[in-house]
């Protein structure tokens, strides 16, 4: 999923990093877990806790890493006869999805043409409103469980940026429709990785958190700068709540008053980190920021140095590929950081 600070390209760094100064580690937490990218490879080798305040980001933790492998669908397929719902889903025709009553079209009603706004086409938004809305039916109903409801509701939110007129985040739309938006909207098939161990999601302050659970290995990859990222995904929060927020402006942003995050503010930041550190109860902790964060790097030296064993701080120096491409001298300058210390 596109996602800004998104960890695909770091996986192998911080891998190295583990193998290097935890080799005998049985858990990770991955407490700002977004995608859930670092969560999912992890999982293969540690039992994994993984958190955010997104709640989009907690399903798909809740579909990938609490559970454990697929599904089955047990009760679906005796009750309704649907062997697969990802399948049922993406083979429907949207003649098909309009018995979906006008009231019950959340994305089409907000985020469509049909709503005013063009982060999705109608036929599109009629197909993530017909699965949402049924996957929410048929969780009323019995028919799915927990597990089964939190899997597929993740493989719908999954689905929405190949499909969202849009650069990457939701700040805006764009007023011409992108090529991808013409593209049938598809329900997308999850893997999950199966490690046979108490894997746990949490959706919640990661500060807070870490004052109840602990572990062997604490990976903490926060905001680095000033934008929140709740307006930059509130469509996908949505696809996830489903739960017909109010909205405002050209934008149709929802309210996100209690996931704002104090790691987007120049002022809240390091007391932030330094409570987060205080309350780690985890041996190894890595950190991954950006050489132009809110936090210095001698700030973030000098709170894990202030909790850290002595001698175990150790900065791991990444290029910044991102950039490249873009501006050459800049590019020289940014690093992007493994940031380690035994506590
Ligand atoms: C840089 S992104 C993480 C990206 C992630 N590693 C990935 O690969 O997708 C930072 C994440 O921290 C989350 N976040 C910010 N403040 C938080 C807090 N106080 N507690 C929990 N999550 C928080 C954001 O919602 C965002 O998903």
């Amino acid at each position: 999923m596109r996602f800004i600070g998104c960890k695909t390209l770091l996986l192998d760094n911080i891998k190295a990093v583990i193998d290097e100064k935890a080799p005998d580690a049985k858990s990770l937490c991955d407490i700002f877990s977004g995608t859930a990218t670092v969560a999912r490879f992890f999982k293969r080798w540690y039992e994994i806790y993984s958190n955010d305040l997104l709640y989009f980001s907690y399903v798909l933790q809740k579909g990938t890493i609490e559970n454990d492998c697929v599904p089955e669908f047990e009760v679906l397929r005796s009750s309704l006869s649907i062997q697969d719902p990802i399948d049922y889903f993406n083979s429907m025709s949207n003649s098909d999805m309009e018995v979906l009553e006008q009231k019950r079209r959340f994305f089409q009603n907000t985020y469509a043409p049909a709503g005013g706004r063009m982060y999705v086409t109608d036929e599109n938004a009629l197909r993530i409103d017909f699965a949402r809305n049924t996957v929410e039916d048929w969780y009323k109903n019995g028919l799915i469980s927990e597990d089964e409801y939190f899997y597929l509701v993740a493989c719908i939110v999954e689905g929405v940026p190949f499909v969202s007129n849009t650069s990457g985040t939701y700040g805006a739309f764009h007023k011409e429709w992108e090529r991808r938006s013409y593209k049938k909207y598809e329900v997308y098939r999850l893997d999950i990785t199966t490690n046979g161990k108490n894997n746990k999601s949490y959706n919640c302050d990661g500060v807070e958190l870490l004052r109840h659970i602990g572990g062997d290995v604490l990976y903490i990859d926060p905001p680095y700068n000033g934008r929140q990222y709740l307006p930059n995904y509130h469509v996908l929060e949505t696809a996830a709540k489903y739960d017909f927020p109010e909205v405002c402006g050209v934008t149709g942003q929802r309210q996100y008053e209690n996931q704002k995050s104090d790691f987007c503010l120049k002022t809240k930041a390091v007391p932030a980190f330094d409570e987060l550190i205080k309350n780690a109860q985890f041996k190894h902790i890595i950190l991954s920021y950006s050489t132009d964060g809110l936090m210095s790097v001698s700030e973030i030296e000098e709170v894990m140095k202030k909790y850290g064993k002595e001698g175990t701080f150790k900065i791991y120096e990444i290029p910044y590929r991102r950039y490249k491409s873009r501006n050459a001298t800049l590019t020289d300058q940014l690093k992007e950081l493994l940031v380690y210390v035994e506590k």
